[in-house]
């Protein structure tokens, strides 16, 4: 009938222009034309089915069509012009600005401190090795000459993960796991990150640590103290003094605390040594020969010495950090100042 064909066209006339003006962007617009526009769009299937009228109705049908298709192709066209360029436009380039510095890092005042400390004890021959953060109680206790259930071990706050591991608490397991690796002569420094359940103004619970460990023929503590005193003078200023205390660790026999004279006052007594004139900077000795015995050395044969410093401190003593919290905050304005 032609006048239900002629209200179909129409109707689909008047669905394809409110789908046109709903169409938000230039993806859903691009639908309504393959919808109705399209090989197989409605309005195009609605063409070809006016060759099945009767020949008489067919032009009038046609007409009807054809301008319906065109109406609804100028609304789709003015649509998309409304939406505008599918890209902006790039904008003028002005040469005369000032360039755009790239933000430009650097290493953390930690890993710098490391790196100058280790970098000194190779200049005097040791090599740099690492080990693992995660640690059995062998390693971390036993070999050392920790006897179990010694109160030696209070001491270490140890942080235990089950399964009989535990964070190392100090970077002294890898004097260890180097010796047992490799025969002697053993020269190596050892930094890396340390765990204990210690958090105040001078303590965070991961701090990082160096070890060092001599072992070869005829080592003194003669070696320990000249090592030590080169360190100081490298690492601090020229002048810098070092003393040793005797102390106590259960891997060094004997033992002892190596202070620097007060890098504030230059050893007369002020507020940061409490008047001491001196500051505690790591704990050392001569290695306990009963560790050659856990990794097959031969104590007749060879002595050594090893230490243990705190990264942290020594950069919160170099750097005069009133805090150990401002090396771990993340705070930029602290780290750009080094
Ligand atoms: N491992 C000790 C600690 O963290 C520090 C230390 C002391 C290391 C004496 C040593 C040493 O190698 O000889 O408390």
């Amino acid at each position: 009938m032609m006048s239900d064909v002629l209200e179909d066209i129409e109707r689909t006339r008047q669905e394809a222009l409110r789908a046109i003006g709903a169409a938000a962007d230039a993806e859903a617009l691009e639908r309504t034309r393959i919808d109705f526009l399209g090989s197989k769009g409605r309005l195009t299937e609605l063409t070809r089915s006016l060759g099945s009228l009767p020949r008489e109705e067919r032009p009038a049908a046609g007409q009807a069509a054809n301008r319906a298709k065109e109406e609804v192709a100028r609304a789709h066209k003015a649509a998309l012009e409304a939406l505008g360029p599918a890209r902006p436009e790039a904008p003028e380039l002005d040469v005369s600005l000032p360039g755009r510095r790239p933000a430009m890092g650097h290493r953390h005042l930690i890993s710098r401190t490391a790196h100058e400390i280790c970098q000194i004890f190779a200049k005097l021959g040791l090599s740099v090795v690492e080990g693992p953060e995660v640690e059995t109680d062998y390693y971390n206790f036993e070999a050392l000459n920790f006897p179990r259930d010694h109160p030696s071990r209070d001491m270490q706050e140890t942080l235990f993960v089950g399964d009989g591991l535990l964070l190392r608490t100090h970077t002294s397991p890898v004097q260890i796991r180097t010796m047992e690796k490799s025969g002697p002569p053993v020269w190596i420094v050892v930094p890396g990150k340390t765990y204990r359940r210690d958090d105040d103004i001078t303590h965070s619970p991961m701090f990082n640590q160096i070890e060092g460990l001599v072992v070869d023929k005829g080592i003194t503590m003669a070696d320990l103290k000249g090592v030590l005193t080169a360190f100081a003078s490298s690492f601090f200023s020229a002048d810098t003094r070092i003393r040793l205390r005797p102390s106590f660790f259960p891997f060094t026999e004997p033992s002892a605390e190596v202070d620097i004279a007060c890098v504030l006052c230059g050893g007369r007594g002020c507020r940061l040594c409490k008047g001491s004139g001196w500051l505690e900077l790591l704990g050392s000795g001569m290695v306990d020969p009963a560790l050659y015995g856990f990794v097959g050395y031969d104590p007749g044969e060879v002595s050594g010495f090893a230490f243990g410093l705190g990264v942290d401190r020594a950069a919160m003593l170099k750097y005069g950090l009133s805090s150990i919290r401002h090396l771990y905050e993340g705070d930029l304005r602290f780290s750009r100042q080094f």
